[in-house]
């Protein structure tokens, strides 16, 4: 717990007091290409015992590592063939690969849950990077959002969720592709584990096979996939073409509605609106909130994913 929460400009001033605070143990929020992550040394026990205390997050849901370039990662994992071949095509950028933990890598054992996998990723955006080669070691961070509520990508939500509970939020204004990244295991086959930020056509086209997916019936291997999630406080309805009085309307393409997620109905462009929608029509909403059918291809199913998590029974 700290009292108060810092903010920081994403000038070199921020960037160098943001790399000092993670240094000395501290939590400290900052924009990635996706959504904002909440950053603690992944070296550091404590750093990151604090991460799963701020976000009220299971011990049991292991995080990913930032990364400043390919040998940070090779320094972590056991890298193959098929690892190489993804990063060149797609790191920096919205891509998390899992891999074999190599052992005495340094890093917090709260970073995997135990697992003998761990997440790697290099983000593509200019202020990770920075923090990245200031900092000079690797970041656990998940999105920095308390758990299981909707994912930040701008300052603002972060404060909301979180101020009080972290000790800054480096302020890099809002997130480009505005969902996670997708999340391959690369242990044996590819297989997807989350759709997101990069189209899976995308990865199977630079494999040149199609990735296997999980079975709905296999134990949870990222547990973000636990169905609730990204929960808004208000109930969410999918696929609805006609709302009630009662609802807010989330939309897509050309329509009347609430909000809009994309007039032109483009798919990057929604994803890239998608959580700050949520968050608004959160405050707004004293019904529910409908949400207008989402095409399922390209970033589509990475939207509809959260949507359905959004939209999930809470537990
Ligand atoms: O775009 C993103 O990936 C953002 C930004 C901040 O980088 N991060 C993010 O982290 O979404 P988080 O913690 O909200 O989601 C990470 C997901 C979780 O569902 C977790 O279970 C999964 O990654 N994960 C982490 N390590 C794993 C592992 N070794 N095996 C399988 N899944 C893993
Ligand atoms: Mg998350």
């Amino acid at each position: 717990m700290c009292a108060e929460t810092t903010h920081l400009a994403a000038d070199p001033a921020g960037i160098k007091a943001a790399a000092a605070i993670l240094a000395e143990g501290g939590l400290v929020a900052f924009p990635t290409e996706t959504v904002y992550g909440l950053g603690a040394d992944a070296r550091n026990n404590l750093a990151v015992a604090r991460i799963f205390e701020a976000k009220g997050r299971p011990r049991f849901n292991p995080l990913i590592v930032h990364v400043a370039d390919v040998a940070a990662a090779r320094l972590l994992v056991e890298w193959s063939d098929t690892a190489d071949r993804l990063a060149q095509a797609f790191w920096p950028g919205p891509l998390t690969l899992v891999l074999p933990l190599k052992s005495n890598t340094g890093l917090s054992p709260l970073v995997t849950a135990e697992l003998p996998t761990l997440a790697v990723r290099m983000p593509a955006h200019l202020v990770a990077r920075d923090l990245l080669s200031e900092f000079g070691g690797p970041l656990a961070a998940p999105s920095a959002n308390p758990s299981g509520r909707i994912s930040p990508t701008a300052a603002a939500h972060v404060a909301t969720g979180l101020s009080g509970r972290i000790e800054a939020i480096l302020d890099g204004g809002t997130c480009d592709v505005g969902v996670e990244s997708t999340i391959l295991g690369l242990w044996s086959q590819p297989i997807l584990l989350r759709p997101g930020g990069l189209p899976t056509g995308v990865i199977e086209a630079a494999l040149g096979a199609p990735l296997a997916h999980r079975e709905s019936n296999e134990p949870l291997s990222a547990p973000g996939q636990m169905a609730s999630h990204y929960a808004p406080g208000a109930h969410v309805r999918l696929n609805v073409t006609e709302p009630r009085a009662d609802e807010l309307y989330l939309g897509f393409g050309p329509m009347t509605c609430t909000l809009n997620l994309s007039q032109a109905g483009d798919l990057t462009e929604a994803a890239a609106n998608l959580f700050a929608h949520l968050h608004r029509l959160d405050d707004m909403a004293t019904g529910g909130i409908a949400v207008a059918p989402i095409p399922e291809t390209g970033l589509g199913l990475a939207i509809n994913d959260r949507l359905c998590r959004a939209a999930a029974p809470r537990f």
